[in-house]
């Protein structure tokens, strides 16, 4: 197969079936790019697009975004995942303001450089925004390129990639198709080419593919070895005290850096502990417990709840704040912590101790 064939019929078809309509489409600025492959780097589009019109709104340009609070970012992020994003959009931002004036670098070389843009983010950007002849390489196109080239190695391989990275570069067409050509290849990934049952029969590649022709698409690519996940669990002390939880500032080093989560302990008997100090006597009500995927491992938190009817004994700290149960939603929480409290909001907030008291036998 010439290999221009192949950029060509992703060009063409691109054109004719692709997707025209993603909010991040109808725009070549890179700032608003930047901000739409960050998030979509590991969020999928349905998602993204909740978020994304609301992030711009908030943060309309790199210098406004630049200036905010990186605990306002985190909140425009909050139940995004992967928070790191977050932080290194925020530190990117700053870095654009102060090497490059508030002004976007034209290279993906460049692009690279800047914290939190990797190789394939970096490509997407200048190839979209720039017209540049630079590769992508995500998820769904190693698939695609897998599939069709035959390629059967372990994808996370350092030899594999490196023969995926410069497959991908030579399949690269003239740069006025670059646009259309990188947005062709992430619509077969997720549309057509997808893991499991792909749609050959639509697919612009078919008459070429090796994995097609070899009735091999199930086994391409290699599925990766999986590790055994494991299980780290932990206790959550949720502290209700007037309509208001104790949260704690996580370190912004750490997991949910920057981001409010309950108090943490190895067991419940710790969680307890700390709730007498608060004053809460032991009547702990252990509520079920949550579950959460993160790539390395799973967490199960248990939550225990303690209603607190004194004012509570200490001062708020630096890193310990209580939010009023009503500003859940807007507040900077991880996904699951804000379907958890939201849910102790609709029994708490606003309550006073002694209304509560008697409610609390329907948690
Ligand atoms: N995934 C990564 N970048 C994307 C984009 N620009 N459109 C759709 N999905 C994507």
């Amino acid at each position: 197969m010439p290999r221009s064939s192949f950029g060509a019929r992703v060009v063409a078809w691109q054109r004719a079936h692709g997707r025209h309509d993603l909010p991040w489409q109808c725009t070549r600025d890179p700032y608003r790019v930047w901000v739409a492959e960050v998030m979509l780097q590991q969020t999928q589009v349905a998602t993204v697009r909740g978020y994304y019109d609301r992030f711009l709104a908030r943060f309309p340009d790199v210098q406004t975004l630049a200036a905010a609070p990186l605990e306002d970012v985190l909140r425009a992020w909050a139940g995004l995942g992967y928070y790191a994003r977050a932080r290194n959009l925020h530190a990117c931002a700053q870095a654009v303001v102060e090497r490059y004036g508030g002004v976007f670098p034209r290279s993906a070389a460049a692009l690279q450089q800047l914290p939190g843009i990797g190789r394939s983010t970096a490509a997407a950007i200048a190839a979209f925004c720039f017209n540049e002849r630079a590769a992508i390489l995500d998820g769904n196109v190693r698939r695609v390129l897998s599939r069709h080239f035959g390629i059967a190695g372990d994808l996370t391989t350092a030899a594999v990639q490196r023969r995926l990275w410069q497959l991908a570069e030579s399949l690269l067409p003239r740069a006025a198709d670059m646009p259309a050509y990188t947005q062709g290849l992430m619509d077969l990934g997720a549309t057509v080419c997808v893991r499991a049952a792909p749609r050959c029969e639509v697919c612009p590649l078919a008459s070429t593919c090796y994995a097609r022709r070899q009735g091999r698409a199930a086994q391409l690519p290699a599925p990766r070895a999986r590790r055994a996940v494991a299980l780290r669990r932990t206790h959550w002390l949720l502290a209700v005290c007037r309509g208001a939880i104790l949260l704690v500032r996580q370190p912004l080093r750490g997991l949910w850096g920057g981001l409010l989560a309950p108090p943490q302990f190895p067991s419940a008997a710790a969680a307890r502990v700390a709730a007498r100090a608060l004053g809460g006597g032991s009547a702990l009500q252990r509520l079920p417990a949550v579950r959460h995927a993160f790539t390395h491992f799973t967490l199960l938190a248990t939550p225990h709840l303690i209603l607190l009817v004194q004012q509570p004994p200490r001062a708020a700290t630096l890193h310990e704040q209580w939010l009023p149960l009503h500003e859940v939603e807007e507040a900077a929480l991880p996904a699951p912590v804000k379907t958890l409290l939201r849910t102790v909001a609709t029994r708490y907030s606003g309550s006073t101790p002694n209304a509560t008291r008697k409610r609390e036998t329907m948690l």
